[in-house]
């Protein structure tokens, strides 16, 4: 008899399958079991122990099944669990082999379906991500958001949704973070209750437990695109638009330095990796960022990742010490992830002093904003500069900003391109070539009906272009039909 006949007889027998089981899914907390309640079925006196009225649909009952499963399994493989010298396939087999032991010792005939599915729900609760597994696997999803074991968020198409996936408790959320922070060889406890970590695949991922996460433990990921997002992508997606991308191309051609700012999760690291597609293949890149993120497909690039430090506060390596060290490295280009601190001052100069061609991305809201962000990262590198030097240094040596907004409708959009021409009295002075033309709208469903539009003004960096003998079409700074979408 199948599995789920047998289960649905089960229920049939009131008092057969308590409620407290039906509810008992992936816990790995000792549960009465669905393994014992069927060979109770066998042992009428065992039932008597346990009566309920309620019945538990057939899905509750394999949840339970799978619950006890997989308690047994890890009390008697779990300390192998997290054995860095085992392979992912050893450990596959090793569960396997003793699911198929626990499955026979419970004495359930299961078809080779359910155990099938018995086997990579358990698989996924103790060598992957739980209930997080289908979530990853579903390419639609980009980003999930776990706030305790309750609530879990997913973003797909640039819109926040909630799932209906759940952990059973704290604890089978907490054992799914462990395994993630311990994969990477490091860990998180009381001492260390926030952690940065990455998938194998290479998503980002964060998380951060109680008592500093008071709803209980949360944990980001970041999914790492198996196939990042081209400039096609981002052409289709209306991000970029053709004049513009014809624009931002010529400027990496043309050695400009561009910073690209944009808020949280607004697209810069995916825009940095569609910029950077533009530099020729016979240049030297090195990427320096705080979790690879970037995906450059050129030949010869040297991926250099911060480290943070050890248990004992050593060794930690931030990205100021990899961009020094990568300057003695004979970099064409230099790509930074993101700058968030003293960095920030180290850059500006390589840009100022032969490493042009260089990019990276700042976190703020406008590219006016962007200059008032590098300030004060500028002295966090400790040196005591004055305001103006300061400037100066941003002036000379930013030639573009590329600003990304996340709009209502959840698109991410390219809402500036502005030129950095330099300093007037004590302000960096700016001009925008493109912006985003919000005059014209939303449509029915919320959707911004504008995109991207030339302000009519061509920058005096396409002076550069000149004399490298780089050409853009004109027709990239005329005015749209209709207005200057200001
Ligand atoms: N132009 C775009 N259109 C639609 N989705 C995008 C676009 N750019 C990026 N995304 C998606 O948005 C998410 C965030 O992208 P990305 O990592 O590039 O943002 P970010 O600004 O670097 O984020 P963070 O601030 O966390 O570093 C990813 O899931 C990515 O696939
Ligand atoms: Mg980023």
């Amino acid at each position: 008899m199948s599995l789920s006949r047998r289960l649905h007889r089960v229920q049939q027998q009131p008092g057969s399958f308590p409620r407290e089981h039906a509810e008992a899914h992936e816990d790995p907390a000792p549960q009465p079991s669905r393994l014992q309640a069927a060979a109770a079925q066998q042992k009428p006196s065992a039932r008597k122990r346990q009566r309920s009225t309620t019945t538990a649909d057939p899905e509750n009952a394999f949840r339970a099944l799978k619950g006890e499963a997989a308690k047994k399994l890890y009390d008697r493989i779990g300390a192998r669990l997290n054995d860095p010298s085992l392979t992912e396939e050893q450990l596959h087999g090793i569960v396997r082999a003793e699911l198929n032991r626990v499955v026979e010792e419970a004495s359930i005939p299961l078809s080779s379906g359910e155990r099938q599915r018995l086997n990579d729900s358990v698989r996924d609760d103790l060598l992957g991500y739980g209930p997080l597994e289908p979530l990853l696997e579903d390419d639609s999803v980009t980003e999930v958001m776990v706030n305790g074991p309750d609530a879990i968020y997913v973003e797909r198409d640039g819109r926040l949704e909630p799932s209906d996936a759940r952990f059973s408790s704290e604890q089978h959320l907490r054992l799914i973070i462990e395994r993630i922070v311990s994969r990477m060889g490091r860990r998180i406890d009381e001492s260390t209750p926030m952690v940065d970590a990455r998938l194998p695949d290479g998503s980002r991922v964060n998380a951060i437990i109680p008592p500093l996460a008071f709803n209980g433990s949360s944990l980001t990921i970041r999914k790492f695109g198996k196939n990042p997002h081209t400039v096609q992508d981002l052409l289709r997606f209306g991000t970029l638009t053709p004049q513009m991308t014809e624009l931002l191309e010529a400027c990496v051609n043309a050695n400009l330095n561009i910073i690209i700012s944009g808020g949280t999760g607004t697209g810069k690291t995916t825009l940095l990796n569609v910029l950077s597609s533009f530099i020729p293949n016979t240049e030297r890149i090195i990427t320096i960022e705080d979790s690879v993120e970037l995906q450059l497909q050129q030949e010869h690039v040297v991926r250099l990742e911060s480290r943070p430090p050890n248990v004992e506060g050593k060794g930690g390596m931030v990205i100021r010490d990899l961009l020094r060290n990568s300057l003695r490295m004979r970099p064409d280009r230099i790509v930074v992830g993101e700058v968030r601190g003293g960095e920030s001052l180290d850059m500006l100069q390589a840009m100022n002093t032969g490493h042009d061609g260089s990019m990276s991305t700042v976190h703020a809201n406008s590219p006016r904003d962007a200059i008032s962000r590098l300030e004060p990262l500028v002295l966090m590198a400790g040196m005591d500069l004055p305001l103006r030097a300061i400037r100066e240094q941003i002036a000379s040596a930013v030639d573009v900003i590329v600003q990304l907004t996340r709009l209502r409708d959840g698109t991410r959009r390219v809402t500036a391109v502005t030129e950095v021409q330099g300093m007037e009295s004590d302000t960096v002075t700016l001009q925008d070539v493109f912006l985003f033309d919000y005059s014209a709208g939303v449509d029915a469903s919320g959707r911004f009906l504008g995109r991207p539009v030339s302000t009519g003004i061509r920058p005096r960096f396409t002076e550069r272009f000149d004399d490298l003998g780089i050409t853009v079409s004109p027709k990239i700074f005329a005015l749209p039909q209709g207005g200057t979408g200001q």
